[in-house]
């Protein structure tokens, strides 16, 4: 049984890329515990490129490089297991990988096979040096059944970046998420960027087989693979608050050995996390306000009849918004008799709306999210 709400993990690439080990991922594993994260709900620990040696052995299999992994991956996957968590690992559908190690191109079902054996439960899957002769459909739709017919549950992470309109042919591969855009660095213009590519693609996101933003730069500060300028903790809480409302799987890219307390904050907050994770997996929808084409809403029906609602404040140059907005859009006229109880889900403050407005100010890149109920007007 597939996993039906947006996967959440920790992904080795933004921080450490070719620089991974066994004592990395089982200092990882124990830290996903410890912290509380793996409580939070991310249990997927991936390791993307750069784990393998640079040549298969003389059967055409893939090998772990013994100088990162001196156990094998079979022991690094027990390891991960033994802490209640699943364990991920990274390839491509060409013939190399983005970092230039062998990719699974006509390998498909030998490597899926492989990952079965040493016990992976979600494979990345890259969409570098692929073959002009066949297209991204057919290359996800191989590794799709080669997994689905492996012998062991294994989750399909597509990431084709959205090329060859990827969001017309995904669903029909096996995969469960599928890369959106080109990928994300750690600042401020990166974040923007990938949110002004959703709009188009919020049909295609859901239950099953979701929009994929990219890993989160949250708490990096501008150290590892991925880091520019780093951002500021609102920066970075907008950004988780997006990536969650949007419900793309929250893959955290931050060393979590040495994540500061704010770090923490963001990436445990469960209310957050609850939208993100709502059963229903409903579509976002973007709602008017008025002419800043910066400050930006969107809402998301949820499972038990609250609505979500974000706001965002992506102005470049750092300025204070005033927001109005109107919530008929939402189907709650006034001529109802019910309106909307809002808690404010990073602050905890609740208030309800008057006349079917809601008025606010947003602070430079910050953002609002709410968990609304619907209520009789008094
Ligand atoms: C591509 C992917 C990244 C990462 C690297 C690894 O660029 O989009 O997420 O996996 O390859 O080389």
């Amino acid at each position: 049984m597939k996993q039906m709400t947006p996967p959440m993990g920790w992904n080795s690439w933004n921080t450490f890329a070719a620089d991974i080990d066994e004592q990395l991922i089982r200092e990882t594993a124990d830290k996903l515990v410890e912290t509380g994260l793996a409580d939070c709900g991310y249990n997927y620990l991936v390791i993307d490129d750069c784990w393998s040696l640079r040549e298969r052995d003389e059967n055409g299999k893939l090998v772990a490089d013994p100088a990162k992994f001196p156990n094998g991956m079979k022991a690094v996957a027990d390891y991960v297991h033994s802490k209640g968590l699943k364990f991920g690992m990274y390839s491509c559908a060409g013939t190399l990988t983005c970092a230039g190690y062998p990719g699974s191109y006509d390998h498909e079902f030998d490597d899926a096979a492989t990952f079965a054996e040493w016990g992976v439960d979600f494979l990345k899957y890259d969409y570098c040096f692929h073959t002009a002769q066949m297209k991204g459909s057919t290359l996800y739709r191989k590794m799709g059944l080669a997994l689905a017919n492996c012998g062991r549950d294994i989750m399909l992470s597509a990431c084709s970046w959205g090329a060859d309109e990827t969001h017309e042919w995904i669903r029909g591969t096996g995969s469960n998420m599928w890369r959106s855009t080109g990928d994300i660095f750690d600042s401020w213009e990166s974040i923007v960027g990938i949110v002004n590519q959703q709009e188009k693609i919020f049909p295609y996101g859901g239950a099953g087989c979701f929009n994929d933003m990219d890993m989160l730069v949250v708490g990096m500060h501008g150290k590892g693979n991925v880091g520019l300028s780093g951002c500021s903790d609102v920066q970075y809480r907008t950004h988780f608050s997006v990536w969650a409302l949007f419900g793309s799987p929250l893959m955290i890219g931050c060393d979590i050995r040495n994540m500061d307390e704010e770090t923490k904050k963001i990436l445990t907050n469960k209310d957050i996390i609850a939208i993100n994770q709502d059963p229903a997996c409903r579509q976002v929808i973007q709602l008017d306000i008025f002419s800043y084409s910066h400050l930006r809403a969107y809402a998301r029906m949820l499972d038990n009849g609250d609505i979500a609602i974000g706001v965002f404040n992506f102005e470049a140059d750092g300025k204070e918004l005033q927001v109005d907005l109107h919530i008929d859009q939402l189907g709650l006229a006034e001529h109802t008799g019910k309106t909307l109880e809002m808690h404010n889900l990073w602050t905890g403050e609740v208030t309800t709306v008057k006349n079917a407005t809601m008025r606010t100010v947003i602070p430079a890149h910050d953002c609002l999210m709410y968990r609304c109920k619907v209520v009789d007007i008094k």
